[in-house]
């Protein structure tokens, strides 16, 4: 019988337990902390932030997938078992919230909506005439199963879309696609809305800081929904204050929460939401989930395998 260990805090276990067993009625559902011991047999894990050293308890565990598209909730553990596959979330209902994140925000930065929120705080009537769709030049800082999705639906708005990744990928129509580190500071410059889909890694860290931000043309925005680590947000509160970047909106943070004595909450033109840019559907995660274990328990390679190397 397959066995699930299940970890999330300040949520109800149930409506996970719910979704697994309507996939897989006979599978045995263990909401931490009741996961018994490593004595019981086989189990997989699936879980978001972890207590560190959790998962090191439990050698029997085979395989643990993150409720997350993200791991740094699972790597940061100093004690995580070096060999312990993780496997990534990639449900279509994260990609579906993705697009629609994506897609509300960047409307929102091409009409000028943050500005006019700042300005409805001080009864001004300030009006904002947004060029037309076609001549708004959207980057897409990751082209992977996210970036894809939110690059395609911003197409039929008439954007100009580019995106850039770490690798070179197949031509994709109407979208205009870059690589590597060599092309970062050209595509930053050609961009009027920056969206940050990129995960949290050695090298994404600090990445967008003053030198760079600075190479968006005046009056650019920021949206980033990947990893908060990508920003330098003192570089970016500070370009924000003196006009050279219009708005942003962060989903993402070094430290969350983000303190409540932090200076942005109080930055005009900012628009803060709580890391709920995509969330991670129990029915199409729980389908997800079950499909790979059958693809490990019939000796295939599960999607989405975390690669230790790259970071994500
Ligand atoms: P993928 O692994 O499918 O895609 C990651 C993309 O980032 C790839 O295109 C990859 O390039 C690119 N990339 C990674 N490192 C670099 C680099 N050094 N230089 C250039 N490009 C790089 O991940 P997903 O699209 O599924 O998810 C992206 C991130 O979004 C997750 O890691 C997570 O942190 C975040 N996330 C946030 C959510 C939220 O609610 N805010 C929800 C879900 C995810 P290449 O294609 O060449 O490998
Ligand atoms: C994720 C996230 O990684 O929610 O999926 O950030």
């Amino acid at each position: 019988m397959t066995r699930i260990l299940f970890y999330l805090e300040d949520y109800s276990h149930d409506i996970w337990r719910e979704s697994l067993l309507k996939v897989a009625p006979n599978i045995e559902f263990r909401s931490y902390p009741d996961w018994g011991t490593p004595g019981d047999g086989a189990a997989y894990a699936f879980v978001w932030e972890p207590k560190p050293g959790l998962l090191a308890k439990y050698p029997n565990i085979k395989a643990v997938f993150s409720l997350g598209a993200g791991v740094d909730h699972l790597t940061r553990d100093p004690d995580l078992p070096p060999n312990l596959p993780i496997i990534r979330m990639g449900d279509d209902g994260l990609k579906e919230g993705m697009a629609e994140f994506v897609a509300m925000s960047v409307l929102m930065h091409h009409r000028g909506i943050p500005s006019m929120i700042t300005k409805q705080r001080n009864k001004d009537w300030g009006r904002f005439f947004a060029p037309a769709a076609k001549h708004v030049r959207v980057g897409i800082l990751g082209f992977g199963a996210l970036g894809q999705v939110a690059a395609k639906t911003l197409l039929p708005f008439g954007y100009k879309v580019a995106a850039w990744s770490r690798t070179e990928k197949e031509p994709v129509e109407g979208i205009t696609l870059h690589h590597g580190a060599d092309s970062l500071d050209a595509f930053i410059s050609d961009t009027d809305i920056l969206v940050g889909l990129l995960p949290s890694t050695a090298e994404t860290q600090g990445l967008l800081n003053k030198k760079r931000l600075s190479l968006l043309p005046k009056g650019a925005s920021i949206v980033n929904a990947g990893r908060g680590t990508l920003i330098v947000l003192d570089d970016l509160k500070a370009l924000m204050e003196e006009g050279h970047i219009a708005g942003a909106t962060l989903d993402v943070f070094p430290e969350e929460p983000l303190p409540r004595d932090h200076l942005l909450w109080g930055l005009d033109n900012l628009i803060i939401t709580p890391h709920i840019a995509a969330i991670t559907r129990p029915d199409t995660a729980a389908e997800y989930v079950m499909r790979n274990i059958a693809r490990i328990e019939q000796g295939n390679a599960p999607e989405n395998l975390l690669d230790a190397n790259r970071g994500y």
